[in-house]
């Protein structure tokens, strides 16, 4: 408002009054009362008056929109972080991926409660599809298995530790949630794939694109991974850049993977390998490419990948279910509550809710 009123009407008193002298100064030099000379000198000096009244407004102006940021950028750090990290964390360098959430209940905020008390035991190496409605709490649950969320009351507990007594450090490696809303950084996309785990290989880097099918277009661009994913012939489509934060989580190879609709903008064919990826990935431990890359430069965290029988925790949200037929257990959320639960062959026989989701799906693929 005030950027918008100040300056222009400062601008246009002065071109006014620039104005009126002129009229007024023209008729006495008309009378022959006024050299020509004098008002020359006039208007000069009024134009000469208002530009430093001018750059002052200018300057106000600045000064206000700075201090309108300076108040944001000073709320932003002044924030305290709901989720805290422990000042004594239990050290878990390797964890193997037993998820429990004991009597958990959640709600957002003050809000009403979006997750009823529940308590659900994953354990380590089972991939498990969450399906469900709309807004029924499917992606909260996973937020609180990543800790975005602490529940209102209960606990998430890993490898039965607690997770707010894991380092942010230990969390982050053991538990990897991709979303819908991939997120690409400056730089190039080597660089953003190698986010995953500081100081990969390329060669590492390649494996993880190759098990998520994103090797085949990365190569296609102008600098394959070297290309800028900022600069022009290097911006990557949606589906694109759903595959490189695919490959982010494939490199960093954790014992939970969370993927929540991640492969939503993927068109089917992409769907499919990524799958075929996910499936290897998910069922045997690492890819064989992921793995020999891993061998090869001798070094890496460990991880679920180095554990005996090698197999990752995942739990995966998918509309489509064509995602789900990977499972091996499938639990059906509705209003925040674990409606069904079991071996999708299981949920078929029973002809619940989950037969119903998935006789619809396969009415619509005809
Ligand atoms: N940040 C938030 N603050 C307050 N309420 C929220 C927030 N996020 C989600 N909710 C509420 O929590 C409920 C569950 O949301 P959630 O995102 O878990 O649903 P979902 O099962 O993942 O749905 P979708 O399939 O559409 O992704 C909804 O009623 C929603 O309105
Ligand atoms: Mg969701």
């Amino acid at each position: 408002m005030l950027n918008g009123i100040f300056q222009p009407g400062l601008v246009l008193t002065g071109n006014v009054t620039v104005a009126v002298i002129l009229l007024v100064a023209a008729f006495r030099v008309l009378e022959g009362g006024l050299a020509v000379g004098v008002l020359l000198a006039v208007v000069l000096s009024t134009k000469r008056f208002f530009s430093p009244l001018e750059t002052i407004a200018m300057f106000y102006n600045s000064f206000q929109s700075a201090q309108a940021a300076l108040e944001k950028v000073s709320g932003l750090l002044e924030e305290v972080p709901r989720v805290q990290p422990p000042r004594d964390p239990i050290a878990l360098p390797a964890a193997r991926g037993d998820i429990a959430f004991e009597s958990v209940a959640f709600s957002y905020g003050s809000g009403p409660e979006v997750l009823p008390e529940f308590t659900l035991r994953i354990p380590a190496g089972q991939t498990v599809a969450l399906v469900g409605a709309t807004g029924a709490g499917k992606s909260t649950i996973a937020k609180l298995l990543a800790r975005f969320y602490d529940p209102s009351s209960g606990a998430v507990t890993l490898d039965g530790v607690d997770l707010r007594r894991l380092s942010t450090r230990d969390l982050r490696r053991a538990v990897v949630m991709v979303t819908q809303e991939a997120f690409l950084f400056s730089g190039s996309v080597a660089d953003n794939i190698a986010i995953g785990r500081p100081g990969a290989s390329r060669a590492e880097i390649e494996a993880a694109a190759r098990a998520v099918g994103a090797h085949g277009f990365i190569s296609d661009l102008p600098e394959g991974y070297d290309t800028d994913v900022t600069k022009r012939g290097g911006r990557v489509s949606a589906g694109q850049r759903q595959l490189i934060s695919f490959a982010r989580a494939v490199l960093a190879s954790p014992a939970v993977l969370i993927l929540d609709e991640a492969t939503s903008s993927l068109d089917i064919p992409s769907e499919r390998l990524v799958q075929a990826g996910l499936a290897k990935l998910l069922g045997g431990g690492d890819a064989p490419a992921v793995r020999a890359a891993s061998a090869h430069d001798g070094e890496g965290s460990p991880t679920a990948a180095d554990s005996p029988d090698g197999a990752r925790t995942a739990v995966i949200i998918a509309h489509r279910l064509s995602t789900v037929e990977i499972a091996d257990r499938v639990l059906v959320v509705d209003g925040g509550r674990i409606v069904e639960d079991g071996t999708p062959a299981e949920l078929l026989a029973e002809g619940g809710r989950f037969a119903a989701l998935h006789g619809a799906w396969r009415d619509s693929l005809k």
